[in-house]
């Protein structure tokens, strides 16, 4: 092959490679913003064995993992949260975002399936999609306007997931109803829409749960005093569970967790 030739074909392949790299980020983007995304939340507690093997062990098992990730990169964003010394039922969860659960299913399996796998108990798995905002459209301008506040920018270090199921007569209340005590809902938000950033998924008939709600904060006492005032509202008579369990860790990404469980 000439020189001129290789030329083109070397900045062919830069411009295919940074074009692919684009295109994996943008799908990240979307997969976490659109509607019709399905969600997984796997939560995970590791075996006493694991701490025992030796420190070069655990590191080519954490390499597996990584491994496992990068594979399944163009179907699923998986994000990773540590628990451990939050909780004593679980030390990790992985949330898991695609088109199709059979993708959520299949990285899950492949993780399970890895040395670090048999050594970690799948203590919880909350399924759920994505939808179209079902309330927000019949609010006042004002709080419509108020809820599209965006979170401060800046690091989120906690995250915090709430499982919820809804009474039947929640169900049976007509949209009027449950949209007047939505609305109520919203107006007690207003104060944290700035530090507590959220995202919600529908799970009704997926799961045994109608709802996983998810939020990331630096600001744990807003998240409190968050929950306390939503407590107070008509719509919390129709929490039939919340949480139980509610997940309450840090968020990592995947080389900090396996760096901290290789340790
Ligand atoms: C900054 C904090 C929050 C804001 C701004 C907020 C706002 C909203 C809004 C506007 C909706 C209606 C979405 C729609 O139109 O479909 C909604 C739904 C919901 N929120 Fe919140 N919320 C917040 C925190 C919470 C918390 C802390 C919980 C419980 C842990 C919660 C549980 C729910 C549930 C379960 C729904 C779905 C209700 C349904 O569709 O029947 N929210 N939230």
């Amino acid at each position: 092959m000439n020189r001129s030739i290789l030329t083109v074909v070397m900045i062919g392949l830069l411009v295919w490679s940074c074009a692919d790299t684009a295109q994996a980020a943008a799908d990240r983007e979307k997969l976490l913003k659109d509607p019709g995304v399905y969600g997984s939340f796997a939560v995970f507690k590791i075996d006493g064995d694991w701490w025992r093997l030796d420190k070069t062990t655990r590191g080519s098992a954490a390499a597996e993992v990584k491994a496992i990730f990068q594979k399944h990169a163009d179907t699923v964003t998986a994000d990773t949260y540590l628990l451990r010394g939050l909780s004593e039922k679980a030390d990790f969860f992985v949330r898991v975002h695609s088109m199709e659960m059979l993708n959520n299913q299949n990285f899950l399996v492949d993780l399970m399936g890895t040395t670090f796998g048999k050594y970690i108990q799948n203590t919880d798995t909350f399924n759920g999609i994505t939808k179209m905002a079902n309330y927000v459209p019949a609010f006042p301008d004002v709080l419509k306007e108020a809820m599209k506040t965006p979170p401060d920018p800046g690091p989120k270090s906690y995250v915090i997931v709430v499982p919820i199921r809804k009474d039947a007569e929640w169900w049976i209340t007509a949209q009027d109803g449950r949209g007047t005590m939505m609305k109520e809902h919203a107006d007690a938000t207003v104060t944290y829409l700035k530090t507590v950033k959220r995202k919600l998924y529908h799970s009704s008939g997926l799961d045994d749960l109608d709802f996983i709600t998810y939020f990331e904060t630096a600001k744990l006492d807003d998240f409190n005093n968050l929950v306390i005032g939503l407590q107070r509202v008509n719509e919390n008579h129709h929490n039939k569970q919340f949480g139980s369990p509610t997940l309450l860790g840090t968020i990592h990404s995947l080389d900090d967790i396996l760096e901290i469980f290789s340790r």
